[in-house]
């Protein structure tokens, strides 16, 4: 098991990446706090684990919430006695408009794709330094690589969230503490629709067959599935990739090739 005798958190973790992620931490005998503002998924998420055999327990709130965003790194280590990893999954869309950008959906999409990021990470850097050292992992976007025409906010929210964690791990790479990213491509989940799917963009079309369309767009032809991000998660966060740290992996059939 590759992440035996292991505890972390898992942010936006009752749907998509981060649930596929929760489930496959904790078969690799983890303990996972699951932490999402959807407080039925969050539940059903730990029941799933507990009913394979793993360790969990849901913490429910926004990550908009600096106090909660902050919060949950205290919690995580009360319930479990340690923290190996911290896994800042959490983001948000954005809108695609520019002229007529509302500048409250603006902060919104700062707000969950940085600020609450860094809230989490700020909070964790002490007891990993105190326990010598962890693993953070963010998840960026092939947005955080290259630009997207149609995601200017998010583009700009991505490339920051890549650029605090290569940031994070200079600074602490001496104190054991590893800060890596995900940068998955289009991932079948219920934000890939919110995406596909946006108002803004005029797009009245079927939202399955755009969701399709994303997925053929990739060199592999396909979106990708959750599970596929939650395992190159798994090997960044464990120990196999302990001279591993700075790292941006695409995680993308071929997307940004
Ligand atoms: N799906 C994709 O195609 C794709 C591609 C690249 C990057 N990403 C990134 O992956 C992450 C999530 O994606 P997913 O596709 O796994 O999502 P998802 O839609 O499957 O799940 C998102 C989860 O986040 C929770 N959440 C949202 N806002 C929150 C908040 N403020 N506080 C607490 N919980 C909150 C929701 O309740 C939900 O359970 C984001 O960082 C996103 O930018 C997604």
């Amino acid at each position: 098991m590759r992440l035996q005798g292991k505890a972390g958190l898992i942010t936006a973790a009752a749907s998509g990446m981060g649930l596929a992620g929760a489930l496959r931490f904790a078969e690799e005998g983890a303990s996972v706090a699951v932490v999402d503002r959807d407080h039925g998924a969050a539940e059903a998420a730990v029941e799933q684990i507990r009913a394979r055999g793993g360790k969990a327990f849901a913490l429910s709130g926004d990550l908009r919430d600096d106090g909660f965003a902050r919060g949950i790194v205290e919690e995580t280590l009360k319930s479990f006695g340690r923290l190996d990893f911290v896994w800042n999954h959490v983001g948000h869309p954005a809108s695609a408009q520019v002229e007529d950008e509302d500048m409250e959906n603006f902060a919104l999409a700062l707000d969950i794709n940085l600020r609450s990021v860094f809230n989490t990470t700020a909070a964790t850097i002490r007891p990993m330094r105190e326990a010598g050292g962890g693993s953070i992992l963010f998840t960026s976007s092939t947005s955080g690589l290259v630009a997207s025409a149609n995601s200017p906010i998010y583009t700009a929210a991505k490339f920051g969230v890549l650029g605090l964690m290569r940031g994070l791990a200079r600074r602490f790479a001496k104190e054991g503490i590893r800060c890596n990213a995900v940068c998955p491509g289009p991932v079948d989940t219920p934000m890939l629709r919110s995406f596909v799917a946006r108002p803004d963009q005029n797009l009245a079309n079927d939202v399955e067959d755009l969701v399709a369309k994303r997925g053929a767009l990739t060199p592999m032809g396909r979106n990708g599935k959750p599970h596929e991000i939650a395992n190159a998660a798994l090997f960044l966060i464990s120990d196999e990739a302990s001279f591993i740290t700075g790292v941006a992996l695409p995680v993308d059939g071929g997307s940004t090739a």
